[in-house]
């Protein structure tokens, strides 16, 4: 369990929330949750409701969608941010790798955290931005795969 001050120093260094006023901060970090989850726990699944945003404080989860993964997230990284801007099921499931510690903001703390300091919607368009080009890549790789066992099948 993080200190108030640890948090605050954490939440500081976290990207999408680096333009927030110090007073700001302060208010954001003391009204975060901190949850701690076991190895190989599912967070939650795909097709749930969704009410939280996650920052992982320590430890690292996996995206997937039944037994493909789409990522792993680490320390600094954040998740659960597209049920809260869109309002539609969670679009993937996260289990923990390992221990993981998080904290969480709900979509209230969100919008008033967006409100308060607008870049931080641009932030979280970049991060959203760079899982597109990753997945982007990953889907290119696949299909030559597919491409050349095709061509060595014919
Ligand atoms: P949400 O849809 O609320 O719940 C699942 C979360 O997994 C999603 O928000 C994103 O935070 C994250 N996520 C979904 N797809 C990917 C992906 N391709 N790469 C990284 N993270 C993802």
């Amino acid at each position: 369990m993080l200190s108030s001050f640890e948090r605050l120093l954490f939440i500081r260094r976290v990207s999408i929330f680096q333009e927030l006023r110090d007073e700001f901060l302060v208010k954001l970090a003391s009204a975060m949750d901190e949850l701690s989850f076991p190895a190989a726990h599912t967070i939650f699944e795909q097709g749930e409701e969704g009410r939280s945003l996650y920052v992982v404080i320590s430890g690292r989860v996996r995206v997937h969608l039944g037994d493909r993964d789409l990522a792993q997230l680490e320390k600094g990284t954040f998740f659960g941010e597209m049920a809260l801007f869109d309002a539609e099921p969670r679009s993937a499931s996260v289990t923990t790798v390992e221990t993981c510690d998080c904290l969480t903001l709900n979509q209230l703390q969100l919008i008033d955290a967006i409100e308060e300091t607008p870049e931080i919607a641009v932030n979280i368009t970049r991060a959203l931005s760079r899982r597109i080009r990753e997945l982007n890549g990953k889907i290119n790789t696949y299909e030559a795969q597919l491409k050349s066992v095709a061509a060595s099948k014919s």
